[in-house]
């Protein structure tokens, strides 16, 4: 079983230099608002996957006024192996991706479990999946496609920039600067990347759709949810539909079909939460999509992944709260963050790690000590 022994941050967030050593299982973060809950459960993201799952922009991890930020982790793999790995970052250069002292070449093969354990995550910002745009729910498929394989975290980037160069070309052609003639080589390019896309992600759904359908059972009650592939274009259809819009696309200078333009739909009980959820219902099912994801990795990686949920015992009644503690005791590990110990039960914690984290530094706090 794979787990995190420890982690290490420096001058990452309101971390100067902070240690911790975590167990398997459920490990209780907890610490009253801007200590630094959130910055840990980032940092070990950040360790295990080589980038924040919470910005784009990794000099914000940079903690201020300094110049670099690493996170260093200690895995373990099955009983006494253990992997190092480091994630060290400085603006302005390359990423140092580091494990068991060896540079790892591509982000995306670290990404794809280099650090020997892969993350779900969960951040209050993340019900931007089932509330926010169709690229919110991109990503979310991507980034699990891409943590399971670096090849699909190369083509989705390959098929960006390829769908990039035919948006520019469409305008060439548009002010007469190039001749149609040349946009079939674009096409060409475009589906057949677009198509290895479209095929995992389309692989991917049935179980994914399923583990998404119970956990929401198990989280939110008897009512179905469902969420589902929206193509622009299906894999059948493409090369047609690629052609046909040709008109169309020339006028606007974009490419107005293929996986990028695709979407998931995201329903409780027939009703489409994008649009009609209540925000306990988009928070409930974006849990339900992460769970998802985890089982679905559980299955095709054949581990179980770490489970990093932010704040997530908040805003949940007491029976939710007692299936989610009872769901992180039942895995491999799960680094759980809360302002409020009250949130889980007294026999929860006497089955957990406890941290306490208070103006970025990191205690581990004695059982006795435990006192909500
Ligand atoms: N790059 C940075 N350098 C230094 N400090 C930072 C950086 N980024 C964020 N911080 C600060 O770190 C502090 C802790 O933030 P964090 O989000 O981890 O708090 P938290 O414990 O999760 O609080 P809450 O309970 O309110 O969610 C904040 O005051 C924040 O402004
Ligand atoms: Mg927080």
């Amino acid at each position: 079983m794979r787990y995190i022994r420890a982690i290490r941050l420096v001058n990452f967030r309101n971390y100067a230099d902070a240690s911790v050593v975590f167990s398997p299982g459920l490990n209780v973060v907890y610490g009253e608002n801007a200590q630094g809950k959130t910055n840990l459960l980032e940092g070990v993201a950040f360790a295990a996957s080589g980038s924040s799952p919470r910005t784009a922009n990794d000099s914000e991890v940079v903690r201020w006024g300094a110049g670099f930020a690493r996170a260093e982790m200690r895995v373990s793999l099955w009983s006494s192996c253990e992997r190092r790995v480091s994630v060290g970052y400085a603006p302005g250069q390359r990423k140092r991706l580091i494990v068991d002292g060896a540079p790892v070449g591509s982000l995306a093969e670290y990404a794809a479990g280099a650090a020997g354990v892969r993350a779900i995550t969960f951040f209050p910002d993340d019900i931007r999946i089932v509330k926010g745009a169709p690229s919110d729910r991109r990503e979310f498929i991507d980034s699990l496609l891409s943590t399971l394989k670096p090849s699909y975290a190369r083509a989705a980037s390959e098929y960006t920039r390829a769908v990039q160069q035919r948006n520019q070309l469409l305008r060439r052609i548009r002010d007469g600067l190039s001749s149609r003639r040349t946009l079939d080589t674009w096409d060409r390019k475009v589906i057949q990347l677009g198509l290895t896309l479209l095929k995992e992600r389309s692989g991917a759904f049935p179980a994914l759709a399923e583990h998404f359908t119970r956990s929401l059972r198990a989280l939110y009650g008897p009512e179905k949810a469902a969420v589902r592939y929206r193509y622009s274009t299906t894999p059948e259809t493409y090369v047609q539909a690629l052609r046909d819009a040709h008109e169309g696309d020339i006028e606007r200078g974009t490419t107005s079909i293929g996986p990028h333009r695709d979407d998931l739909e995201v329903l409780l009980g027939g009703v489409n939460l994008t649009t009609y959820g209540s925000q306990g219902q988009q928070r409930l099912a974006t849990l339900g999509l992460k769970i998802a994801a985890r089982e679905f990795i559980r299955e095709l990686a054949g581990e179980d992944p770490i489970l990093l949920f932010d704040d997530v015992m908040s805003e949940l009644d007491e029976r939710r709260r007692r299936y989610l503690a009872e769901y992180f005791l039942g895995s491999a590990q799960a680094l759980v963050s809360t302002t409020n110990l009250e949130y889980f039960e007294g026999e929860t914690l006497s089955r957990s790690r406890v941290v306490r984290v208070r103006g970025g530094a990191i205690l581990e706090v004695a059982k006795g000590e435990m006192s909500p």
